[in-house]
This record gives structure tokens, C-alpha cells and sequence, in this order.
């Protein structure tokens, strides 16, 4: 898969915007994010930068003036999404002009790095596609847009984050309290399966001063949990806040100092980055909480091998171990492909008996997707989609009884949650255990943004439900299940 820079590079050089629409400023933005937590993390940046050009942000379709869809092209099914959601837009385009209103539809994410100019051959309302490293230019490619379609798609020089500005406290709150921050980007790995390293390009890590800086600004705001971001989080390698460079662990241990910060995640993570340091801040530190998102895809060497995924199951067994002893709680999940090319059911067989080795407290399972560009999709020896659909229940079956069996085995026992939202119920509030999963309890909502001790008593099928033993003394650290 080739990024369009050809196209991108004259596109966005053409000459200015129409002055009637360049002067015009702002209107209402939707962003509408699919994939994974770092389109989140973007789609809130996209809004902030489109911020000062006068975008306020709606999560309504009847009041946008710029609908951006934030894409994400790692399964076809994901990608195929956008193009019925962008026939809808078309239709309400076509709407708005009747009316003699504006209405432009943008293309974001990792469909448009990977489709670029076929996108606008697609759907032709499409006004503007831009790339997952280029979302910062959206003020000028929206000026651009008035005179037709715009495409950026490059890999630009310059840093992105640099751009995007600082959001207020204000629209930090009204994002809750517990926040994303994407600390790496991209991917060298190649996963023979995987459009990352092509959608996101090459894996660099963002400066430890200015992650800092972020964090402050947001905990000043009210958040207090911060999931770190990365396609590859644990290969974290910045600068150092005074020179040399950082790991994900030094980075976490002085991220733990920021006032009012109780917790701290990050995903997704890559076995072979699990090094020393990080595992044992997972026993010493803890505001860095006891889950761990760490993907194997697969139980079978041979599949792994074929996956260029560079471990095996021994390994990430191994590895689990050492985890587990240095910080014996932990919450483990995972991702599973099933059906990759050429795997038998000897193969699958071995990725049944991995997981019960390890037993996750949740799992994403997916089945094999080739995807175009990627060296998987070229294997002759596809597995049937039957016998994919077969594989996928079978391995769905075991996880799903694991992860309700770790859910029963917090029920009796007390946990520290820190409370994010009114329940689903009038007077009930809804937070996360260390471990990830909803709680519900009854609570007055001053609790929100607040850490507090709370008794599991029953556990549904998406959330577990909890009684309010006593507020923990914000700052205090978070963990630990008593
Ligand atoms: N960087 C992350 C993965 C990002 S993609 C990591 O390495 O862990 C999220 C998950 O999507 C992957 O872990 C994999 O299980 C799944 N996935 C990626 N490409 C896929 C494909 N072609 N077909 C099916 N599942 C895929
Ligand atoms: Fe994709 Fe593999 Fe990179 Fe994860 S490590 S983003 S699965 S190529
Ligand atoms: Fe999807 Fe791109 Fe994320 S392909 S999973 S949105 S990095």
C-alpha cells in the first residue's frame, strides 16, 4: 500500500481558498472515530485544533457543518464501514445544498492514508481526505476545501503534535476524567497480517517534556487517569526530560509524580518490548495499574513464525510468569487472529491451549482479514471462511467463560474505582476497577473524578456491581484489590 504523496504534495499546494468561503469561520464539527483508542485520542485532537478557526464540536449529525469520519482500515469489514457511512453523507449534502448550506464531509484516519485518491473516486462528496499524521493542517485544508476536493497524505517533517494546540479546561472536563494521550506512534514490526506499519508509518516517540507538559495540563483540568498511547507503546524510546533517552517505565515513574494523577495504563503493547524495567514498575508502582493488554494472536510457533510476530508461545508464556511475579494481581487480556493462512487445526489447537494456560480476564478475537499490501494476503493457502467462523465461536467460548470466571472471582471483595460518570440508573455512578472492568453503584455524583473503596456484590454480564465502603483520599494511589 503506497501513500499518495504525488497527489497530496500538489494538492495541497494549489493556490488559496475562494475569499467568500475562507473568510467565513467555523460552524459545528462531528468526528466520528472507528478502530483503535488512538483514533479516539485523535479525533479529540482534530477538534481541538479546528477549535480556534471558530469549530465548535457537536456529537449531533443535524447541526454539523463538517462531519470527519476518523477511519480505520486493519479488518476489510472496518473499512468497508466508511463508504456505506459516506453514501449517508452524500444524501444529506445534497440535502444542506439544496438549502444553500454548506456541508463538507472529510476523510480521516487509516483508510485515507491507505486509499488517498481513490477515496474521492469512490464518493465523489468527499471534500477532503486526510492522513492520521497530517490532521494538523485540517485549518488549512478546510480553507483549501471551498475550491474543490483536497487530499493530504503525506508524511510530513514536521511534528504534529506541535500544532494542535492546548485545549481548555473546560472541554478537557467535558471529556470525563479519565483520558488518552498517545506517547508513540507507527510501528517497524511488520506483522505479516497488519496495515499499521503502512497506515501510520514508521514508530517514533513523542518527548518525554512534552507528555509531561500534556499531563499536567490535563490533571490541572480534573483529570486523573491517563492511558498512554502507542501502536507499539512498549517500545517507547523519547528524549528525556533533560536529554539522554526515556523508556515506557522511566516515562511512567515520573508521569506518577503529576499532581493530582491517581492511575495510569497504557496500551498496546508488543511482547517482545516487555523488558525488566517495565515489569517490575508493575510491582513497584502504584499508580500503574494491574492490567495488561498484551497481544500474541496465535499459540502455534509455526503460525507465529509465519506472522514474522519474532516469539513464541513459550516465550509469551514465559514472560506472563514474570509478570505475574512481580506484580501477582494483574489483570491480563489479549488479541487473537484465527484463520491466518495455512493455520490447521493442530495449530488452533495450540492457541486453545495458551489461552487456558494463561486465562485473561478479557480478550478481542478476531478473524484473519487479508488485507492488500500486506505480505499475509498473498499466502495461496487461505483458510475457508467456514472454518474460520467455526474456529472463531469455539475460541470465543473459552475466553468469554474466563472472563466471566475473573469477573465471579472479584465478587465478596473490595476494590478501589475511580468513578467517571453517572450509572445507568437515576442516583447510581459508574466508574473502573484497577482491573478495567464497570462498576455500578449507588453514589451521589460528587463522587465523579474521585477514587473510593467499594465491595463487589454481583457481577451482570457487562458490568459489575458494587456497594460504596468509603472515599480514598484523592492522590492517595490506586490499586490494589483489599
Ligand atoms: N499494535 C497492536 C495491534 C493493533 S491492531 C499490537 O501489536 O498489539 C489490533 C488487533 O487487530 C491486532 O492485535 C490483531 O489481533 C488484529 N488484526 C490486525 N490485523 C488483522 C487482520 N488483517 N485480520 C484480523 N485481525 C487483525
Ligand atoms: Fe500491527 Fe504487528 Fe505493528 Fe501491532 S506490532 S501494529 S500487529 S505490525
Ligand atoms: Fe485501525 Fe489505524 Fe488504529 S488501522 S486499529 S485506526 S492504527
Amino acid at each position: 500500500m503506497k501513500p499518495d504523496l504525488e497527489v497530496a504534495a500538489a494538492d495541497v499546494n494549489r493556490a488559496p481558498a475562494r475569499p467568500d468561503f475562507a473568510d467565513r469561520r467555523g460552524g459545528k464539527v462531528l468526528v466520528k472515530s472507528y478502530g483503535c483508542q488512538m483514533n479516539v485520542y485523535d479525533a479529540a485532537r482534530m477538534a481541538d485544533v479546528l477549535a480556534p478557526e471558530g469549530f465548535a464540536e457537536t456529537s449531533e449529525l443535524d447541526e454539523a457543518d463538517l462531519v470527519i469520519l476518523n477511519t480505520c482500515h486493519i479488518r476489510e469489514k472496518a473499512s468497508e464501514k466508511v463508504f456505506s457511512e459516506l453514501g449517508k453523507l452524500r444524501q444529506i449534502k445534497n440535502a444542506r445544498r439544496a438549502e444553500g448550506k454548506e456541508f463538507r464531509i472529510a476523510v480521516a484516519g487509516c483508510v485515507a492514508q491507505a486509499e488517498g485518491a481513490e477515496i474521492l473516486r469512490k464518493q465523489r462528496a468527499v471534500d477532503i481526505v486526510v492522513g492520521p499524521q497530517s490532521y494538523h493542517r485540517l485549518p488549512e485544508l478546510v480553507r483549501l476545501a471551498a475550491d474543490g476536493p483536497v487530499i493530504d497524505t503525506e508524511f510530513p517533517t514536521e511534528d504534529k503534535f506541535d500544532h494542535l494546540g492546548t485545549p481548555s479546561d473546560d472541554r478537557i472536563r467535558r471529556r470525563g476524567v479519565s483520558a488518552f494521550l498517545t506517547v508513540q506512534e507507527g510501528c517497524d514490526k511488520f506483522c505479516s497480517f497488519c496495515v499499521v506499519p503502512y497506515t501510520r508509518g514508521a514508530e517514533m516517540s513523542r518527548d518525554a517534556a512534552k507528555i509531561i507538559s500534556e499531563t499536567e495540563t490535563l490533571a490541572r483540568a480534573g483529570v486523573r487517569e491517563i492511558t498512554l498511547l502507542g501502536q507499539n507503546v512498549n517500545a517507547y524510546h523519547g528524549r528525556g526530560e533533560s536529554g539522554g533517552e526515556w523508556s515506557l517505565a522511566r516515562l511512567i515513574e515520573r508521569l506518577a509524580r503529576v499532581e493530582g494523577l491517581a492511575r495510569l495504563r497504557y496500551t498496546t503493547s508488543h511482547p517482545n518490548d516487555m523488558t525488566d524495567d517495565l515489569i517490575r514498575v508493575h510491582g513497584d508502582q502504584p499508580e500503574l495499574m494491574p492490567f495488561l493488554h498484551l497481544p500474541v494472536q496465535s499459540g502455534s510457533d509455526r503460525i507465529l513464525a509465519a506472522m514474522n510476530r519474532k516469539h513464541g508461545a513459550d516465550d509469551y508464556l514465559r514472560l506472563v510468569e514474570k509478570i505475574r511475579t512481580a506484580r501477582p494481581d494483574i489483570a491480563l487480556s489479549s488479541d487473537f487472529i484465527v484463520g491466518f493462512p495455512g493455520e490447521t487445526s493442530e495449530d488452533f489447537e495450540a492457541t486453545l491451549a495458551l489461552i487456558r494456560a494463561v486465562g485473561f480476564a478479557s480478550t478481542f478475537y478476531f478473524k484473519y482479514s487479508p488485507r492488500p499490501g500486506t505480505p499475509g494476503a498473498e499466502i495461496q493457502n487461505q483458510v475457508p471462511e467456514e472454518v474460520k467462523a467455526e474456529r472463531l465461536a469455539r475460541l470465543g467460548e473459552l475466553v468469554e467463560a474466563q472472563r466471566r470466571a475473573f469477573n465471579l472471582a472479584l465478587v465478596g471483595r473490595t476494590v478501589e474505582v475511580l468513578f467517571e460518570k453517572r450509572g445507568r440508573k437515576p442516583g447510581q455512578i459508574a466508574g473502573k476497577s484497577p482491573y478495567l472492568q464497570m462498576v455500578q453503584v449507588d453514589g451521589p455524583d460528587h463522587l465523579v473524578g474521585k477514587v473510593a473503596a467499594v465491595e463487589i456484590v454481583e457481577c451482570g454480564s457487562n458490568s459489575l456491581f458494587g456497594r460504596l465502603m468509603s472515599e480514598i483520599e484523592p492522590g492517595s494511589g490506586a490499586g490494589e484489590a483489599c
